[in-house]
């Protein structure tokens, strides 16, 4: 299906997206258009998803968070899509969900990870997201049988931290983040510590912070790909307690913010809340915006481009 006015990819939003797929819009130039998607759920809660009929390749924009409300109407919108001829379905899905359950950690647990990669696959040629929580899987390629590329978040993240915070101390909660606190630390030249996390349930989450006497003066930043509970973030903002360091900042990749996790951030001494807007930041939430990267990924993905779309 080629389109005659040169329009390569036509990006359709899920609802809550609109700004993000408006803001890539904007970067891509005339070769990238909005098509409209409707969602409308009955009292009994099924969904029924509408879209504008394509004319040319298509990516849904759907970031996800409470991936279990929005898999099955995005699904439906990329089947549609295919159904109306679009040649290529992508997704923009600058939070990936369900990376952390990357095993069974008890017999019998579903491994969803490999189970919602599968899904997806059946369903999308491409997919671009943000630093996907991959630790025991090592790639996405491992797990998900379509396209994909991955845009970094450290480069943005160590911009703002470079701007907003003076000597900085970089703080890794558990041995998941070193990879990322690693990379943001060399950008700054910045010195980092990584810590031993215990979890023994969902909000039930203790650290152990080593001495930290030979950074007095540094502001601690701590750091991690994930917040959604909170817990991890707030166990290591109540060991810096009494330490005489200055209060702390925290930032994050996906800020998932579940449940009180703010309020838990805050009353635990968090000075300063930050994450990119992979997941839109709620109130209170510095931003740090990563739609320049993600335009830039999605551009050199497209028809024409270097890197193609499958
Ligand atoms: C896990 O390894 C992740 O990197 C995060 O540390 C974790 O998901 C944070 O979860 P919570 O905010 O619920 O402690």
């Amino acid at each position: 299906m080629n389109d005659p006015h040169g329009l390569a990819l036509q990006l359709y939003a899920m609802p809550g997206n609109e700004a993000r797929a408006d803001a890539l819009v904007a970067r891509l130039g005339p070769r990238a258009g909005r098509a409209g998607l409707w969602l409308h759920r009955f009292p009994d809660g099924e969904s029924l998803v509408r879209v504008q009929p394509p004319r040319t390749a298509v990516a849904l924009v759907c970031t996800l968070r409470d991936p279990d409300a929005l898999t099955l109407p995005l699904l439906m919108a990329a089947a549609t899509l295919r159904e109306l001829g679009a040649a290529q379905v992508g997704l923009v899905a600058p939070y990936l969900a369900y990376m952390r359950q990357d095993r069974a950690f008890e017999p019998g647990q579903a491994v969803s990870a490999r189970i919602y990669a599968a899904l997806l696959s059946r369903h999308f040629d491409w997919l671009l997201t943000v630093d996907p929580h991959l630790h025991r899987i090592d790639s996405l390629d491992r797990i998900y049988s379509l396209r994909s590329r991955v845009v970094h978040a450290a480069g943005p993240i160590a911009r703002w931290v470079a701007s907003e915070i003076a000597q900085p101390l970089l703080i890794g909660p558990d041995a998941e983040s070193r990879q990322w606190v690693t990379e943001v630390a060399e950008r700054l030249r910045a010195p980092m510590v990584v810590l031993d996390k215990q979890r023994r349930g969902d909000l039930d989450v203790s650290s152990r912070l080593p001495d930290l006497r030979a950074w007095a003066g540094r502001t601690p930043v701590l750091l991690d790909d994930i917040a959604s509970s909170g817990r991890t973030l707030a166990a290591v903002l109540e060991s810096l307690r009494g330490r005489g360091m200055a209060p702390a900042a925290c930032v994050v990749t996906h800020g998932l913010f579940a449940l009180d996790a703010l309020d838990l951030l805050r009353a635990a001494g968090a000075a300063r809340v930050a994450c990119t807007d992979s997941v839109e930041p709620p109130p209170g939430v510095e931003g740090i915006a990563l739609d320049a990267e993600l335009a830039q990924a999605l551009g050199d993905m497209m028809p024409g481009a270097k890197e193609p779309l499958p």
